[in-house]
């Protein structure tokens, strides 16, 4: 299978930003390990701090790939322009976020694009991404 795990702002700096919250590995080791863990499956990894770049990279992936898993960061919380990306391509998305979004501030319970998304997954630290995963492989 092919999956392509997009990563939205701030997410270059895994393993720096907010240890507490996001914990201290940077995403490049942890996705050296997500490969070494699926070596039958073709996992591809792309991050943008900018919206319209995601949204290419949405639009790039999103008809043949089997699977994208998408932490949209804070565009989770304000993009509708990502919401109709997820909507406008066949590939299904599955939303995942490193922190439980919804034992923080109030803002970011409310997700634009979780209604264009397969499913939702959060709160279990970079093992989101892993989850994810599992659910595209069945
Ligand atoms: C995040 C949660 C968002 O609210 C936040 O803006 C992020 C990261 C997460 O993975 O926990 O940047 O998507």
């Amino acid at each position: 299978m092919k999956i392509q795990i997009i990563n939205g702002p701030n997410l270059n700096l895994l393993g720096v930003r907010e240890k507490s919250i996001y914990g201290d590995s940077d995403f490049a080791t942890y996705f050296e390990s997500l490969k070494v863990r699926f070596p039958e499956h073709e996992l591809s990894y792309y991050q943008s701090n900018k919206e319209g770049e995601l949204i290419d990279k949405l639009h790039e992936v999103g008809f043949d790939l089997d699977g994208i898993v998408l932490n949209a960061a804070a565009y989770t919380h304000t993009s509708i322009a990502i919401a109709d990306a997820i909507a406008a391509i066949k590939t299904p998305v599955i939303e995942v976020h490193i922190s439980n979004v919804h034992k923080r501030e109030e803002f970011r319970h409310k997700s634009m694009i979780a209604a264009n998304c397969k499913g939702v997954i959060a709160g279990f630290g970079l093992d989101s991404y892993r989850l994810a995963i599992e659910h595209l492989i069945g």
